[in-house]
């Protein structure tokens, strides 16, 4: 999302009432998933096989970085599968030039933790937005693996990671719900001896736990309170497998929201990921008293996908807790959008990190929503939204 400006949106902004929506859509590949399945594919040995890549920026930046390490990448042209023969645990090549991961934040983050078990030194740098994002949370677990690292005022790209000759195996507890992070050492981990051990005491995306097993990676997960401890062997080898990538819930956001404000909307989605903990704004729909169905729910890869169905309806305001946000991390500027429609003030908290995100998105929801005449609080991690119906003069 880019950063807006207040006085230029003011100018911008004009509203006008849609006809209903009604159709099917499509989703794209996950992008989640399919970042995860270009690093297990590259790490792997011999030929991976993947369905319904996401064909974007972001996901080609991963794929070119790891190309430059060695990894031989065929984009499949017009939704054909991706082909990627990978280098096997420690085939990492040195690069000729430093890999650049472009505005891709998880491609960097899950690649550094892959590079732990590189055989050689390898600096990786980003475009100016990258450039700002904060590494430390990945960096400080890494050089506690034995991991050297020489980074722009410790903790910025461009970073240069040379791992040691033994990795030390990680005894680690996220002090922030991030699945970039527990993926990337989780990534390191394989390349260690002994078990590495993970602890997330707040729940967040599982796409690396649930594909590692597809190919051939072991791990183990244990209930700790609400969230996970998670046990990594070390030393493993992965094999090639063919990845059918689920469709993108964060891309069907859109088209529900839009569906469910639209009077006369009736839209079905096809193919989208269930994973609960990418469900947080399909969950708060449902409370908000959208109409919303599920059908054909169906395996893929190893996650579970699903139609869903919505019509237009009234909504009412949404009291969103901290612990609600991890799932609906990347949905929250378009719940801002819908909440703006809504019977009474929402209130949304333990929203800091969408601060350090490729902008602050927290004030270009608050610009957004200000030019568009509706009334909104921030603070520093919180929004609260009074819906039109309490706006006055509309
Ligand atoms: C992602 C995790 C989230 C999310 C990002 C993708 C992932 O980031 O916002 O778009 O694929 O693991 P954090 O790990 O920083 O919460």
């Amino acid at each position: 999302m880019p950063a807006f400006s207040t006085a230029a949106l003011a100018r911008q902004a004009r509203g006008a009432p849609s006809e209903g929506l009604r159709g099917t859509c499509r989703l794209p590949g996950d992008k989640s998933l399919s970042q995860r399945a270009l690093v297990c594919a590259a790490l792997a040995v011999g030929e991976s096989r993947l369905s319904n890549m996401l064909d974007s920026a972001d996901v080609r930046a991963t794929a070119q970085a790891l190309m430059a390490l060695g990894a031989d990448i065929q984009f499949g042209q017009k939704g054909a599968d991706w082909r990627v023969r990978g280098c096997g645990a420690g085939g990492f090549k040195p690069p000729q030039q430093t890999p650049d991961l472009g505005n891709a934040g998880t491609g960097a983050r899950l690649l550094m933790g892959a590079l732990a078990g590189s055989p050689h030194p390898v600096r990786l740098t980003g475009d100016a937005s990258l450039r700002r994002r904060p590494m430390a949370r990945v960096l400080a677990p890494l050089r506690a693996m034995g991991v050297e690292v020489q980074a722009r005022q410790e903790e910025f790209l461009p970073a240069r990671l040379s791992p040691p000759p033994r990795l030390m195996p990680l005894r680690f507890r996220l002090p922030l719900p991030s699945a970039q992070v527990k993926s990337a050492l989780i990534f390191a981990a394989l390349g260690a001896p002994g078990v590495s051990e993970i602890c997330e005491p707040v729940p967040c995306r599982d796409h690396t736990e649930r594909m590692l097993p597809l190919f051939g990676g072991r791990l183990r997960r244990m209930r700790l309170g609400r969230g996970w401890r998670i046990a990594v062997p070390g030393e493993q080898a992965l094999r090639a497998a063919h990845i059918p990538i689920a469709g993108d819930p964060s891309a069907a956001a859109f088209a529900l929201a839009a569906a469910v404000l639209c009077r006369g909307s009736a839209v079905r989605v096809q193919n989208c990921m269930l994973n609960p903990h990418r469900l947080g704004f399909v969950r708060a729909l449902k409370r908000m008293g959208a109409p919303l169905k599920q059908t054909r729910a169906r395996r893929c890869g190893g996650e579970q996908v699903a139609e869903l169905q919505i019509s237009a309806a009234p909504l009412r305001a949404f009291i969103g807790a901290p612990q609600d946000t991890p799932a609906m991390i990347d949905e929250i500027p378009i719940l801002a959008i819908v909440a703006a429609f809504a019977k009474g003030r929402t209130r949304l908290a333990g929203l800091g990190e969408l601060r350090v995100k490729e902008s602050d998105r927290l004030q270009a929801i608050y610009d957004g929503l200000i030019a568009n005449g509706v009334r909104v609080r921030c603070s520093a991690d919180s929004l609260e939204i009074w819906g039109s119906e309490q706006v006055p003069g509309r």
